[in-house]
Order: structure tokens, then C-alpha cells, then sequence
């Protein structure tokens, strides 16, 4: 099983869109309509969905897999009706809430886009960190309902994995339900520093980075999207078997002053502001 994609609503998808490909990286990978669709480098036919909608909204968060891991997630949920998707790559899945409202889609896997050489771009979608009132609850959906494995858990946070990344999706504890950022997978520690160098370029300092997260050690840069949304360029996340040892809270407290590995990094809360918790579920 593989995250694939998020499928964001805004009111202003052009000028999103013309961010995302100029100066994040993404590649264009058709439209549908007032949609836009666009890809990283890797195999996945799209990974981000920018649709034209009244009020920003994430209509899904997507994963693709074989026939027999689709098959697992529909069996937990009570087998429900296949969607036959028109999208890019095409594909027949289906759609779950969690216990706050949660879209997740599951599509059958799809990897017919050729692979791009492009060492500055993003490969894919690492993690979407969803904002939770009550992350034991989401965890457990995750668990139980769409057969993820907890990595780690901290003081606000938990880390839930669907291969052997560490994680895929993470829930953040929060006032309302909502999409708090999207991760995208660059090459490298390069690629990242030179995707946060191409953005400071352009005008955009980042909000939180660069950095080495605790759980998954995975290097960061965080921004606030001109349209909204909190982007992560992401790399390294650490491979983890069944053998890792779940981390609680204890495991991930920082020393006074430091919120990464490197003590490079102080979260600038001011900037983030409201931003992270414009996207809600649609319909939530
Ligand atoms: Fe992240």
C-alpha cells in the first residue's frame, strides 16, 4: 500500500496550480474540467487534485495498492460500493470516513506515468498530517479499519505506517478536524535544501525548517502556500520493520530550546498562523 495522492477543493485552483508547477516542482498532469491534476517524478499517474470549489476543502486523502490489499480494507469496512474514479490513471477504489469525517480513498495501483529525471522536483507525496479532536480515536480507525501500523507516538502527535516508511499518515490533536500540511518526497538532503533555497529565492521563507524530525528522521522544510495550505519538501524518512519498537512520548521530548535533531530549526507559529487548518474534510 502507497499514499498517492490528496485531492484538495479551492476557490482559486490557476494561480495554486501555477505556484505548485513554477516554483515547488510539480508537473502537470492533465485537467478535467476546472480540476488540475499534477504529478511528482515517481510512478504515480498524479498526486495532488486541485479542484474548483466555493470554500478550500480536501475531498480525500488517497492511497493506492494491489487487488488483495484493497480487498483486506474493504473486508474491514463491511465491503463499501466500488467507485470507478475518472482520473488520471483511471482505476476502480473506494472511499471511507474516519471518526471525524476522514476521507480516504483506496484505488487499485496505477503506476503508468513514466518516470521523470529530475533531481529538483518532488518525487511523490511522503505524508498528509491530519489534524484530529481526538487522535486515539483516528489512530484506532487507522488501525482497525484501514490495517495501518502505529510507529511512534508523542505528546500531540502519532506516526501510522502502510509499508515500511515509517509513516504515511500522521494525526496531530486539535481543535477541529482538518488537513494540517502535505509532505512531498524529494531526492535527498539536497533536494531539499535546494527546493528551501528556490522558494527563499522567490520570496517565501519557511515557516519551520530546515530541520531532522524526531519520529521518522525524516529532513524538513516547511512553507505556507500562497494558497493557503502548509507543503513540507521531505527526505530520508527512516524504513522500519515489524521488529520497530513503538516510541511513546518519553522517547521524543527535545532538549530546552530544540525541536529538531539539529537545533537548527525554531517552528515560527506566528507565520503559520490559522493557515494549517484551512482545509477541512468536505462535508465534515
Ligand atoms: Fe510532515
Amino acid at each position: 500500500m502507497r499514499l498517492r495522492s490528496v485531492e484538495l477543493e479551492l476557490a482559486d485552483v490557476t494561480p495554486a496550480a501555477e505556484f505548485l508547477e513554477r516554483l515547488w516542482g510539480l508537473v502537470p498532469a492533465g485537467s478535467s474540467g476546472d480540476t488540475r491534476f499534477l504529478r511528482g517524478t515517481g510512478d504515480h499517474p498524479y498526486i495532488l487534485a486541485l479542484a474548483k470549489a466555493a470554500a478550500p476543502c480536501v475531498a480525500a486523502v488517497t492511497f493506492s495498492g494491489s487487488d488483495e490489499e484493497l480487498d483486506a480494507v474493504r473486508r474491514r469496512n463491511g465491503s463499501p460500493r466500488r467507485i470507478k474514479f475518472n482520473l488520471p490513471g483511471g482505476g476502480e477504489g473506494f472511499e471511507v470516513r474516519g471518526p471525524e469525517a476522514q476521507a480516504y480513498r483506496f484505488i487499485e495501483e496505477t503506476s503508468v506515468a513514466e518516470r521523470l529525471k529530475d533531481a529538483d522536483r518532488p518525487i511523490q507525496l511522503a505524508h498528509a498530517v491530519i489534524n484530529s479532536q481526538d487522535v486515539e480515536a483516528s489512530e484506532r480507525f487507522a488501525v482497525e479499519k484501514l490495517g495501518f501500523q502505529v510507529s511512534d507516538r508523542t505528546g500531540h502527535m502519532r506516526f501510522l505506517r502502510c509499508n515500511r516508511k515509517h509513516h504515511c499518515v500522521a494525526y496531530a490533536k486539535s481543535e477541529f478536524p482538518s488537513l494540517n500540511h502535505i509532505a512531498f518526497e524529494m531526492q535527498g538532503v539536497d533536494a531539499v535544501m535546494r527546493g528551501i533555497a528556490r522558494l527563499r529565492e522567490a520570496g517565501f521563507e519557511s515557516v519551520w525548517g530546515p530541520g531532522r524530525h524526531g519520529p521518522g528522521n525524516n529532513v524538513f522544510g516547511y512553507f505556507v502556500a500562497p494558497y493557503g495550505g502548509v507543503i513540507e519538501y521531505t527526505a530520508e524518512v527512516s524504513e522500519v520493520g515489524d521488529d520497530y519498537r513503538v516510541g511513546g512520548p518519553e522517547d521524543w521530548k527535545w532538549p530546552p530550546g530544540r525541536i529538531d535533531h539539529w537545533g537548527l530549526s525554531k517552528k515560527d507559529t506566528a507565520k503559520t498562523g490559522p493557515a494549517e487548518r484551512v482545509f477541512r474534510f468536505t462535508g465534515s
